[in-house]
């Protein structure tokens, strides 16, 4: 481990945006607005905050935590706090690189879809149509040219290294990224029927509480906060140790949440714009039809309806949506990047090709058998293996790190750590409640 010539965040601002562009992406502007509009709306969003503030933000202290403490990539980071097993670490540093591997498989095939809907519209600006038509429909050809696409851009940016690519990259992204997603919000209100999906949003309705809906919830907060796959281990790696995790932490929860929020704020809305202009969107029983495509099928038609401002708002928001898959899947590739660098001794540049490469291959086979392989990856990696996972890094955090070195490492930050309300609080909730919630919502997806 060379660790003086690792990469480091250059500042604290810099960390929080692309931790921040890491947690934000098709979960939350794709994901989390779906989930929503198919769990009844407002009592999703009231379940899904309250996971995010009790189970996904003590999970990230603790990921962060031990990649600063271990300064290496995921599986020499718990090796450095799981010491009296030897093959412990590694095999769990290995099963999360694999499951970061699988969601950037099926990612890049969905973000390749939105880089296709934010090309289109300018095509049939040009009088393209034949070639718009090609880019918005399903087939092999298109989702393999996308896929293609999308994953260069990953590896382009991953390959500059951690200041010069993801950081730079972050902090040039995620701003625009907000300003789009403010314009888009404020045009969508002015529509008629903007405010039916406004109350449907944010006036919950309880008769929706059931199981499957809290398994759901927890499911998104930790695909949203990227949790469980050792992406925040990894940055938080590269995080000087003089930053103050918790408070980094919950800044960076905050930003992710509140772009799940407002992404509500636009596509519930942007659902009922698109009904009040004739697109069906609710079938006879009132269940929302194709949620899986809600994005692609029920903007669209909205964006279409709206002349040539929806042509912009178009291409406007599926950059949005390309931009913010973009800081999302090069976390995801630098997980097992960061492994093959140090286990391996391999140079940056090559491991990002090969393992890019190898994942391009996996989004191929996936992308060529879609019907059969991609939600079964998908649910594989996201059902599966990211809470299982993360119970194994709640009871290493909890259980297997010696308490006093945890506290060091959290104190170099944070010099009153030891007084403070969080430290009385954290160290036996992610020992006790942590891993009870987590198993006993996964008992629940089994079941
Ligand atoms: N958090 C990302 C999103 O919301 C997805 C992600 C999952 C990124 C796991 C990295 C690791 O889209």
């Amino acid at each position: 481990m060379a660790s003086n010539s690792r990469g480091h965040f250059s500042s604290r601002f810099g960390f929080i945006l692309a931790a921040a562009g890491s947690a934000v992406g098709l979960g939350n502007v794709w994901g989390f607005p779906t989930q929503t509009a198919s769990n009844g709306g407002g009592a999703f969003l009231v379940v899904y905050l309250a996971m995010v503030f009790l189970i996904a933000f003590p999970m990230l202290v603790a990921e962060l935590t031990i990649g600063r403490y271990g300064q290496s990539n995921p599986i020499a980071s718990l090796k450095s706090v799981w010491t009296n097993s030897r093959f412990g670490a590694p095999v769990l540093g290995v099963i999360a690189m694999i499951a970061a591997s699988m969601i950037l498989s099926f990612y890049s095939i969905l973000a390749g879809w939105l880089m296709g809907f934010a090309i289109a519209p300018l095509l049939e600006l040009f009088g393209l149509s034949a070639a718009a038509e090609w880019l918005i429909n399903f087939s092999n050809g298109r989702n393999l040219l996308l896929t293609l696409a999308f994953s260069l851009l990953t590896i382009f940016v991953v390959r500059k290294g951690v200041a010069n690519g993801i950081e730079k990259w972050s902090t040039r992204l995620m701003p625009v990224l907000f300003v789009l997603f403010a314009i888009m919000i404020v045009y969508i209100f002015t529509q008629p029927g903007a405010m039916d999906g406004l109350k449907m949003y944010l006036v919950p309705d309880f008769s929706h509480l059931s199981p499957s809906l809290v398994v759901n919830a927890m499911g998104q907060a930790f695909f949203s906060l990227s949790l469980g796959v050792g992406t925040m281990m990894v940055y938080g790696s590269y995080l000087k140790k003089d930053v103050n995790i918790p408070k980094t932490a919950a800044q960076v929860a905050s930003i992710d949440t509140a772009v799940a929020f407002a992404a509500g704020l636009m596509i519930l809305p942007a659902m009922f714009v698109a009904k009040h202009n004739g697109v069906e969107i609710f079938n006879d029983a009132g269940e929302l039809i194709s949620s899986g495509d809600l994005v692609f099928t029920v903007l669209p038609a909205m964006f279409d309806t709206m002349g040539s401002a929806g042509i912009l708002l178009a291409v406007g928001f599926f950059i949005l949506m390309v931009i913010a898959a973009l800081t999302s899947s090069i976390s995801m590739l630098e997980v097992p990047v960061a492994c093959a660098q140090d286990e391996l001794k391999m140079e940056r540049g090559t491991a990002t090709f090969v393992i890019g490469g190898i994942i391009l291959i996996l989004s191929v086979i996936i992308a060529l058998n879609f019907g059969s392989l991609f939600d079964l990856v998908a649910e594989i990696s996201t059902v599966y293996m990211q809470p299982l996972i993360g119970l194994a890094f709640a009871i290493i955090v909890g259980w297997v790190w010696n308490r006093n070195k945890l506290l060091q490492e959290l104190q170099q930050g944070c010099p009153e750590l030891a007084t403070s309300l969080f430290w009385k609080i954290w160290p036996w909730y992610v020992r006790i409640v942590c891993p009870i919630a987590i198993a006993a919502i996964f008992l629940v997806t089994v079941i």
